[in-house]
């Protein structure tokens, strides 16, 4: 009985981690992010794990996301730009916050 208790409480906070990532792929969903990304591969734009990389790590990195998927980026992964995204601030903000975990 108590193996089981402990198991389920296991059970229980790996839910509760896995959440907000999942939550932020139904947004990337939602704002038409994934016709043009893929979290492990590239499609028309660079893979997310690739994105998360450059970044995670660099000095103002979340923000630098930010405004690229606010305003758009051009020339920093190859020949197509990203134009603006349809996001309020906060939204993008949420989705550079999710890719940096990735
Ligand atoms: C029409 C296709 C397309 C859509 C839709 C799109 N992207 Fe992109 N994205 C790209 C391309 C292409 C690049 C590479 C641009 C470059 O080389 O600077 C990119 C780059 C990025 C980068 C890296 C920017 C940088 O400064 O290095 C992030 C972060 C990103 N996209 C997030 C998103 C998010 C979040 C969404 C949805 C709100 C989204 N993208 C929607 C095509 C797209």
């Amino acid at each position: 009985m108590k193996s089981n208790a402990a198991a389920i409480a296991a059970c229980f906070s790996a839910l509760v981690a896995a959440t907000p990532a999942a939550a932020s792929l139904d947004l990337a969903k939602a704002k038409g992010c994934t016709a043009c990304h893929d979290v492990a591969k590239k499609v028309v734009g660079p893979a997310y794990s690739e994105v998360a990389k450059k970044y995670k790590a660099a000095a103002g990195g979340q923000a630098t996301m930010t405004t690229s998927i606010l305003k758009g980026s051009t020339g920093k992964w190859g020949p197509i730009p990203m134009p603006p995204n349809k996001v309020t601030e906060e939204e993008a903000k949420k989705l550079a916050a999710w890719i940096s975990t990735l």
